[in-house]
């Protein structure tokens, strides 16, 4: 595995990250405005960074980690296998997202049972870490519980055209399920698989096709190549987890400050107290 970028890049210690308030504004990668924090973030089998880049604009500090070269990602970015780069290294991080591939569940592939089944061995190494962790993935994929998001809830929409594009998001914490409001002036635009890289007239009958430009501001990216983009989710839907996650480890982290406080606080010393009373 090529971790000589991890190397490089030299993470800061966890005990320093993550404070309870986030600092200035910075610009992210996608041109949009982020507060810049010391809260870091895995993202696993990043791809060019769709998830990555909801996670930025929520105020994380993202580094992705991906088998392939992904000269598109925006984020800090090492190459290597997810999983084992998890083993040794995901303790060195505040949260985790991971987005196995979906090929195995999707009803979109043909002959699933060929590619590998990611998600249950993702969770089984995820379940082990105190941090917070997130497993994205098609509906079909073996999550047991988590928020379905679909381009509704975000209004990634643009003159009646409009991307359903429903994906599980597996959490370890809690977190309420938003209604979708599918806008029933037309079908869906969908951006998966071949049909979207080479259109042939049989997707007609089970999908509508859009442009790539259109279909690059429906999802909220603009850094991608199409293949790219097929395999992406908008970052609308990691922003609005990512909210939730900071706030989940802003209330962890006031939670401990506020314990070693007490534990620091002084004894009163009874004896000493009588004594100077008389
Ligand atoms: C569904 S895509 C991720 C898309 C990404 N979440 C986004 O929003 O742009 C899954 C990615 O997993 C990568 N992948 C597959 N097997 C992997 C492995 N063993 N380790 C790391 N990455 C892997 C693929 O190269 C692909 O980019």
């Amino acid at each position: 595995m090529d971790m000589t970028q991890a190397e490089a890049t030299g993470h800061p210690q966890i005990m320093d990250r993550c404070p309870p308030e986030t600092i200035e504004g910075k610009e992210s990668a996608a041109g949009q405005l982020f507060h810049a924090s010391s809260c870091s973030l895995l993202d696993l089998f990043c791809g060019a960074g769709g998830a990555g880049e909801g996670y930025q604009r929520a105020g994380f500090d993202v580094t992705g980690v991906d088998i392939k070269p992904m000269l598109n990602n925006p984020h800090r970015f090492i190459r290597g296998d997810a999983l084992e780069y998890l083993e040794a290294h995901g303790h060195e991080y505040d949260a985790i997202h991971a987005s196995p591939p979906c090929q195995r569940y999707s009803t979109a592939t043909r002959e699933a049972e060929k590619h590998p089944d990611l998600y249950v061995k993702t969770r089984d190494i995820l379940s082990g870490f105190d941090a917070p962790w997130v497993i994205e993935n098609v509906i079909g994929a073996p999550y047991s519980h988590g928020v379905k998001l679909c381009g509704t809830m975000f209004g990634l929409d643009e003159d009646g055209e409009w991307i359903q594009r429903h994906r599980n998001f597996e959490t370890s914490w809690l977190m309420f399920q938003p209604e979708c409001n599918h806008l029933k002036t037309q079908r869906a635009i969908t951006i998966t698989g071949h049909c979207f890289l080479t259109v042939t007239k049989d997707c007609a009958r089970h999908s509508r096709q859009g442009s790539f430009d259109l279909c690059q501001r429906l999802m909220g990216i603009d850094w991608m190549s199409r293949k790219e983009l097929v395999q992406a989710i908008p970052p609308a839907y990691t922003e609005f987890i990512g909210r939730d996650l900071m706030r989940i480890l802003k209330a962890k982290r006031r939670q401990s400050s506020t314990q070693a406080t007490m534990t620091r606080a002084p004894r009163i010393d009874y004896e000493r107290l009588k004594q100077r009373r008389g």
